[in-house]
């Protein structure tokens, strides 16, 4: 449809029907089963007509009910406008990729790429049109539980991954291509600001510290052509997200000149009340409308009391009107009024859902998102070594995430699967395991088996459902049974391997004395596959951090680009007047960036084209990177800078690019990055995002700390 068109079909809409578009409902009110709807019906206070007039759907889950769905709702609609279906397709759809933060520990754009064109795929064909993905709040705090929906610490790589998933979930022609999902990012903004890691709770920062570290992924994912936005639950300096004019009217749609759709994120409207700035539904439908909130998603402040607030003169009709042709144009755009069902289709589903090539994608994705933590000597193994599987994580399938909606545990392959289809040499306990209080039967099993082992791969973690939304924890150890247990097996084989499956950054201080340790995260559908490949050594690992691990949650927020302070605790570390603590160091137990491989990699000849650029020119910085070892491997080469001096604080260092390069044993290559004047701009206090000519330092290295350092000067000349 044309423009004018919608227009058109807008003016045609009675006022009942344009509310009504603003409103997204779950598809239990589209059940067939009369009665599946009554319950929810009667808690919204909503008539059969306004559902069959609601304008969004949420939460389908196959081709089969995704077209009774349209086809009942196209019958009942009366200009023939049809609902869109969303859902969360966070990081797969059936097939279960690693979780996003696993995705960052990747530093590998094509993986995020790949990971979000599958997922839509398997979507697509299941009948869906838009995910509610990429989230890509910056997160500094591991306690926060919707750490594993993120990709990490940095603005930069965020920012990239946030690109790379739109790319994947809409591909190149969205209208045409029904294999594709239009995105949504989210949670505008600042949601993983939450004060002391509490989900849900107040963020409060500056507007120039709002610019520099949290609107850039945002923005990023929308330059890539996202549809929607989401609101985010949280304030944004004391002004709730989802009634905020500043943050919606200004910034989104006016800077950012975002034109798309803006959905509330579940009950955010009515939640004005309780944040204490609407006095009841009338006024969150006044605040949210007014701030550019377009679907009000499962409460029903639009529907009620829309058309009043629009009657009494205290909202504007364009107001409602824009709101719906920005839904009827996003309806456009997916080719819904050509083709209502799009993707929908179950001979497709049996075909894509699950498939040989997409369980291979996750477990190729998968092994590239782990990280080696630690390795004294003793990984990889190999198949003369009779080694134990044994811990919670051993035979666990509860390894999807806690945004695996679609996913089934059953689907997923354990560790002790993966490690029996590598190994005949595995010894794998029958007990089941618990996370918190194992059984004396499953611990002495363990124990026995370690014994007769010459290696304990010991499977420790979190469960599912310890992060992800509503998921904050306090203390970020692993359970106190896991420790002891670590003890105990340490005491009848000192050779232990701990594997972790964590939604988080951990403070691994209680296991730090194992010989190695391997950051699974949660890996998805193939992870028990994907991990034994890496500890076999069919895999080298070659992920890296995205997020730093604390060495106590003391020091949380942690993270690498911090200031340097006035008081930098590296320039006198004895003097007591200085940035420190008294009972633990500023520093991460592993940093930014950090990751091990099977490989030993060495960095010399950094050297700069020029130590002066000029702005508007460029100037080549470039390192020899070697393989020392016999093993090939995959290195992340990192460039880091650092503003000496500035008209505010700048970091000690900020990621600017990446390049991951795969060398054969004692191959050696020049890695070379190209530095131009963009890279040095920040935020000022004007709010304005430019450079200042000045010193700065380039560093380059494997992570945030091991850095190589020169130095050059921007100049204007
Ligand atoms: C949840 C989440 C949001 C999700 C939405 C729909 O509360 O905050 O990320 O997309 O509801 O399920």
């Amino acid at each position: 449809m044309e423009r004018q068109q919608l227009i058109k079909l807008v003016e045609q809409m009675t006022i009942e029907e344009k509310v009504d578009q603003l409103l997204q409902l779950s598809a239990d009110f589209y059940s067939e089963v009369a009665e599946e709807r009554t319950g929810p019906m009667a808690d919204l206070g909503i008539t059969e007509e306004i559902i069959d007039r609601a304008g969004t759907t949420l939460g389908v889950s196959g081709a089969k009910e995704a077209i009774q769905i349209q086809k009942n709702y196209m019958k009942k609609n009366r200009l023939g406008i049809p609902t869109i279906l969303m859902a969360d397709i966070i990081h797969g759809f059936r097939t279960i990729f690693p979780i996003p933060l696993a995705i960052g520990s990747s530093w590998d754009l094509e993986v995020a790429e790949q990971m979000a064109e599958v997922s839509a795929k398997e979507a697509a064909v299941s009948g869906l049109h838009v995910t509610f993905s990429p989230m890509v709040d910056l997160v500094r705090d591991p306690r926060w539980g919707r750490v594993m929906e993120s990709t990490g610490e940095d603005p930069f790589l965020n920012s990239r991954f946030a690109e790379a998933f739109v790319k994947g979930y809409q591909g190149a022609d969205l209208k045409e291509d029904f294999f594709r999902v239009a995105s949504c990012v989210k949670h505008f903004a600042a949601y993983g600001a939450a004060i002391a890691g509490r989900d849900y709770n107040t963020v409060n920062m500056s507007e120039r510290q709002l610019r520099e570290s949290y609107l850039p992924g945002y923005k990023a994912a929308l330059d890539a052509g996202a549809k929607l936005v989401m609101t985010s639950f949280n304030t944004v300096d004391g002004v709730p997200a989802t009634g905020n004019k500043w943050l919606f009217r200004e910034v989104l749609r006016k800077e950012f000149e975002f034109d798309g759709v803006v959905i509330s994120d579940w009950g955010a409207v009515k939640e004005l009340i309780p944040h204490g700035v609407a006095e009841d539904e009338k006024e969150a439908a006044e605040l949210a409308i007014k701030a550019g909130v377009d679907i009000e998603m499962m409460t029903t402040c639009y529907t009620q009391y829309l058309e009043e607030l629009i009657e009494e003169g205290a909202v504007e009709a364009e107001l409602l009107d824009e709101a719906v042709l920005r839904i009827l144009t996003l309806k456009n755009e997916l080719g819904l009024f050509e083709n209502p069902y799009r993707g929908a289709d179950e001979a497709l589903e049996k075909r894509w859902i699950l498939s040989e090539e997409h369980r291979n994608a996750a477990r190729e994705i998968a092994k590239k998102s782990m990280v080696l933590l630690k390795n004294e000597a003793i990984l990889p193994l190999n198949k003369r070594d009779k080694v134990a599987i044994v811990g919670p994580g051993a035979n666990s399938k509860d390894i999807l995430g806690a945004w695996s909606w679609q996913g089934r545990q059953e689907e997923a392959v354990s560790l002790s699967e993966g490690a029996q289809a590598i190994s005949e040499n595995v010894l794998i306990g029958a007990e089941s395991f618990d996370y918190f209080t194992p059984s004396q039967a499953a611990i002495d099993e363990a124990l026995k088996l370690a014994k007769q082992a010459d290696k304990v791969v010991l499977a420790l973690g979190e469960r599912e459902w310890m992060s992800g939304e509503a998921a904050s924890r306090s203390d970020i150890k692993l359970p106190e049974s896991q420790c002891q247990l670590f003890e105990q097996i340490k005491e009848v084989n000192p050779n232990v391997i701990v594997t972790l499956y964590n939604g988080r950054p951990l403070d691994l201080t209680e296991i730090d004395t194992a010989k190695a340790i391997v950051e699974a995260w949660f890996p998805g559908t193939e992870g028990g596959a994907a991990l034994s490949e890496i500890l076999w050594g069919q895999y080298n690992p070659s992920g890296r951090l995205s997020m730093s691990f604390p060495e106590s949650v003391g020091q949380v927020p942690i993270y690498y680009n911090c200031d340097n302070t006035g008081r930098p605790f590296e320039v006198t570390p004895d003097e007591k007047y200085v940035s420190k603590y008294l009972d633990v160091s500023n520093y991460a137990k592993y940093p930014f960036g950090y990751g091990l491989s099977y490989s030993q990699f060495s960095y010399s000849d950094f050297c700069l084209e020029n130590d002066e650029l000029v702005s508007g020119e460029v100037i080549e910085a470039s390192v020899m990177v070697e393989n020392t070892s016999d093993y090939a491997g995959e290195e992340t080469v990192q460039l880091y800078i650092r503003d000496r001096k500035a008209e505010v604080v700048r970091p000690i260092k900020e990621l600017k690019g990446f390049k991951k390069v795969k060398l054969s044993p004692k191959e050696k290559r020049k890695v070379s990055f190209m530095i131009d004047e963009k890279l040095l701009r920040y935020v000022h206090s004007n709010q304005k995002f430019t450079s200042d000519t000045g010193v700065f330092n380039i560093m380059v290295g494997a992570n945030s700390r091991d850095l190589l350092t020169l130095s050059f000067k921007l100049t204007n000349r």
